[in-house]
């Protein structure tokens, strides 16, 4: 596609003498792409039907004379002033029925039937005016969805939608009634109007309402952006449609919002708000999840440009950092890395979410910086676009199993996406390449699949886990697997784990949650922990990896294996601590002979995209520390230096092997 390097410019925000200055230095910098106009509705339609496109052509004008093409985003997470007039029930209603008010942005309600309307007329005149284009290279639907959605709306439209969702999925209320248990606390409902959204109420809400109300959240924001798609490819010719996402966010199950775009975006910002500021596994986590989601590369719609901050402010990206993080993601598979922002915006909400340049405007240390950068990863990208890393690993990562934990988290430390990110993060300390894979995926090309917490049932799935092992694959099932059915309700045909009992000989007999202690581990002599919760094992066949040794739980197993077929089954009842978590992990790939890319080194993170023919490997130096050469001599160095200063990274490439 030749795009490597791109800019988020907001040229509504400057007056128009500057634009020109802008491109010109963007240009001169190596950049190719500028995302417009995803915050720009009123700009673009002043009063309801008078559109004004003028600057919009102005600023494409300005940029195809540099050379450089756009990206358009649809503006409906800002609808302007005069629509909420007219219609103010857009405004979402929070789950104590408080109308929002205007002002921020995603101030608006997705089922609202007459804001459908408006974002549909208004994209299809977007559509329209620039779907044949040259100038336009794509598009961008909204902007990050379900940000700032998260608990929203409770409105009338919404609680109608969602008892239409139900009646849909169930056909009469007997069903709902059946499968949800209303029979409790005599919630039994007559008539599916009679069902309410889990807004404020005395007491906690049913979890298969909760559940299903998550789901319905999910697939009102996938059609919301479906509605979308649909009309800009009704218009557009050879135009993208992308949306930009945000790693672990979980709202909406990100595998089913991606599916109807060419490819997935994503905003990465590793000192955004957090608190602590994100590990470099951490980032390579989300990068690699944006990876899973089409099982394809994709772009970085917004990469961290500067210190980031609205009320507050984040640290100072250190020298070098900037690119780093940008190499970063190239190395987990973007094609190309869009920086957000051009310029630090001196009016607005994000003052001080800094650009590649300050508020004064002046090219400084940022921009030279990534300069640098472009020039020298840009020309090899082509070499690699289109390649990931060909992982042997698969982590299946399911946004029901993630929103049935928010619903009932066992223990209150107890997150499906930090338990998955401990076991993401003893595969990337191990340099080993990890692909995310939804519930529905092939599992046939990898030698290990871990399927972490499968508290409620996904039909098909343990079957499909079991095909998997009976053929040779290495399967890691954990704690609070086999527990619920599909509607979350707690199954009573077997023992736990439920469905997955045969396949992992084991039964659990009793469990433990760790609410005020820990229980220790052992395993050929080390000592390790367990946290939060413990299952008391009972061996049908597997045996004993690592047992307890004290807290109550001594001589129980903690992790066991199961030979099944021509594979094995492995069973981790609890939540174990870093230690134990890296010496399973080690263990695992021993014995599915999956070789790490290289050695560890403390601070040094190593990642590998695979072409057709020639593997390239990416060392990044994560640390304020120089470190020596680590890789063997096979490697070719396409970038860097010898020795790898800190914040500095080095590009290799080799003959693929098998
Ligand atoms: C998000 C949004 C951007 C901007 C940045 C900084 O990623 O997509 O529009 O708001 O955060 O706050
Ligand atoms: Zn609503």
């Amino acid at each position: 596609m030749n795009f490597r390097f791109g800019v988020d410019y907001y040229p509504e925000h400057w007056p128009e003498d500057r634009w020109e200055t802008d491109v010109r230095l963007m240009a001169e910098m190596g950049l190719t792409v500028v995302r417009l106009a995803e915050f720009a509705w009123q700009k673009m339609e002043p009063a309801e039907g008078r559109y004004d496109f003028g600057w919009l052509d102005r600023i494409l004008d300005i940029l195809d004379r540099h050379g450089l093409k756009a990206v358009l985003g649809t503006p409906s997470a800002s609808p302007p002033a005069w629509l909420v007039e007219a219609h103010p029930d857009i405004l979402p209603m929070d789950s104590q029925g408080r109308r929002m008010s205007f002002g921020g942005r995603h101030h608006d309600c997705q089922s609202n039937p007459d804001y459908r309307v408006h974002v549909e007329r208004m994209v299809s005149a977007m559509a329209n005016a620039f779907g044949h284009d040259s100038r336009v290279t794509g598009w961008q639907i909204d902007n990050e969805l379900g940000n700032s959605h998260h608990e929203l709306c409770h409105c009338a439209h919404c609680r109608r939608a969602f008892q239409k969702w139900l009646e849909n999925l169930y056909g009469n209320i007997d069903t709902v009634n059946g499968s949800w248990g209303t029979v409790f606390w005599s919630q039994t409902y007559d008539r599916f109007e009679q069902i309410p959204t889990p807004a404020l109420t005395a007491t906690a809400h049913n979890p298969s309402l909760l559940l299903d109300w998550k789901r319905f959240h999910s697939d009102l924001i996938i059609d919301f952006l479906e509605s979308q798609v649909r009309v800009i490819r009704s218009a557009a010719k050879d135009q993208f449609v992308t949306h930009n996402f945000m790693g672990l966010f979980d709202v909406v199950d990100y595998f089913k919002l991606a599916r109807s775009l060419d490819f997935v975006s994503h905003d990465q910002y590793p000192f955004g708000f957090w608190e602590p500021k994100q590990s470099p596994a951490g980032l390579a986590e989300a990068l690699d999840l944006m990876a899973g989601l089409k099982h394809k590369t994709f772009w970085v719609m917004e990469q961290q440009a500067g210190i980031t901050g609205w009320q507050t402010m984040s640290e100072s990206p250190r020298p070098g950092q900037l690119a780093l993080w940008a190499a970063q993601s190239v190395a987990h598979g973007a094609d190309a890395v869009v920086f957000f922002r051009w310029r630090t915006c001196t009016v607005g909400t994000e003052q001080f979410w800094h650009g590649i340049l300050p508020h004064n405007g002046m090219p400084g240390r940022r921009y030279d910086e990534l300069k640098g950068l472009i020039r020298g990863l840009g020309p090899l990208m082509p070499r690699f676009e289109g390649a990931l890393s060909d992982a042997d690993v698969g982590i299946l990562y399911s946004y029901e199993q993630n929103w049935a934990f928010e619903i009932q988290p066992h223990h209150p430390e107890l997150n499906y996406v930090s338990y998955v990110q401990g076991i993401y993060q003893s595969f990337h300390e191990r340099n080993t390449p990890v692909d995310f894979l939804p519930p529905e995926a092939d599992f046939g090309g990898y030698k290990i699949i871990v399927a972490p917490l499968l508290f409620v049932e996904l039909p098909g799935l343990a079957q499909r886990l079991s095909e998997f092992a009976r053929q040779g694959g290495i399967l890691v099932l954990t704690m609070r697997s086999g527990v619920k059915d599909q509607a979350n309700v707690c199954q009573t045909e077997r023992p736990l784990p439920g469905i997955f009992g045969d396949l992992t000989g084991i039964e659990i007999l009793d469990y433990d949650c760790l609410r005020f202690r820990h229980v220790p581990v052992e395993r050929n002599g080390q000592a390790f922990i367990a946290k939060l919760w413990w299952d008391v094992v009972n061996l049908r066949g597997a045996e004993a990896w690592a047992s307890g040794s004290g807290g109550g739980h001594a001589g129980e197993p903690a992790i066991t294996r199961n030979p099944y077929g021509a594979g094995k089954v492995w069973y981790v009842g609890s939540c174990p601590d870093e230690g134990l978590m890296k010496a399973f992990c080690k263990a695992l790939t021993e014995e599915a002979g999956v070789d790490p890319l290289g050695p560890h080194v403390p601070g040094i993170e190593l990642s590998r995209r695979r072409a057709a023919d020639r593997d390239y490997l990416f060392v990044l130096n994560h640390s304020e520390e120089t470190k020596a050469p680590l890789v063997d001599p096979s490697w070719t160095r396409l970038i860097g230096r010898d020795l790898i200063a800190p914040f500095d990274f080095q590009v290799y490439e080799r003959p693929k092997r098998p």
